[in-house]
């Protein structure tokens, strides 16, 4: 299948032949699954898993806020200029395609280049991107771009605010969360895999920091929604916090 969709956000998604895979516990194709939570609570790798056991598409839409934040850097606009990043999405569209098989399990596009995970983890672009995603008029883009996507195809989306604003309605919601300790520690091992120089110090400053800005912003702030399933990834493993999401999925399917 493929998704297009109008500027400034183009979107390009395949779907898996989810319904035929092993272990794929649903076959229902309104299948949205919603997994929020703070940096390094393990979304990424967790949401991944989850779409790959039920044979669905998977979106990490911080990416999206990512791809964003280089762009504003080559082009020197600065990260709390909302209108301006505005415009940036009009000249650079941002592009999402949805592919297991890619690097990150689906492959980003700004004006017309793919953006790798070198790239959209490097510490410039972490700096910034918490501001830039605290821009109403980038948000407004980014959500309607991530609905637009959730309506096409079942998802397993991870995020910030995918259960509260994004995916309000979606049948499955998590909320993962880890100690900072944990979370730290599965940043360093992260970014040391991904050849990236490492200060835990610097790691835990940035983490804080983080969560404060997610946290606090005036817009869609980081935060469970009150029907989401809030699971503490600190002692168990992504194997494990997977069997648990896969169970609510069965619970929750008709
Ligand atoms: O998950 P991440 O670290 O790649 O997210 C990058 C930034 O984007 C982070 O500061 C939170 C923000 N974000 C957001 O505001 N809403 C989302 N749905 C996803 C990420």
């Amino acid at each position: 299948m493929v998704i297009t969709a109008t500027l400034p956000v183009v979107l390009r998604g395949r779907c898996l032949a989810w319904a035929n895979r092993p272990g794929c516990v649903t076959k229902s194709s309104s299948l949205r699954i919603a997994i929020d939570g703070p940096a390094a609570a393990g979304k990424t790798t967790v949401a991944r898993a989850t779409a790959h056991r039920l044979g669905i598409l998977y979106l990490d839409t911080g990416a999206m806020y990512r791809t964003l934040a280089c762009l504003a850097l080559r082009a020197g606009t600065d990260a709390d200029n909302g209108a301006a990043l505005a415009r940036l999405m009009q000249t650079s569209p941002i592009a999402v395609e949805l592919d297991e098989s890619a690097q990150l399990g689906f492959r980003i596009f700004a004006g017309g280049h793919e953006l790798d995970e070198t790239t959209l983890s490097s510490n410039e672009v972490t700096a910034i991107v918490s501001t830039v995603a605290a821009q109403p008029q980038v948000r407004t883009e980014m959500v309607s771009a991530q609905r637009r996507i959730a309506h096409d195809a079942p998802v397993v989306m991870a995020g910030r605010d995918i259960g509260t604003v994004v995916l309000p309605d979606a049948p499955v919601k998590i909320y993962l969360t880890a100690s900072i300790p944990a979370r730290i520690e599965r940043r360093r091992r992260q970014l040391q895999a991904a050849g990236f120089e490492v200060d835990a110090h610097r790691l835990a400053q940035e983490i804080e920091e983080r969560d404060r800005l997610d946290q606090s912003r005036a817009i869609s702030p980081l935060a469970p929604a009150p029907d989401a399933h809030i699971i503490d990834s600190s002692e168990i493993d992504a194997e494990r916090v997977v069997d648990e999401i896969c169970a609510v999925v069965a619970a929750a399917s008709p």
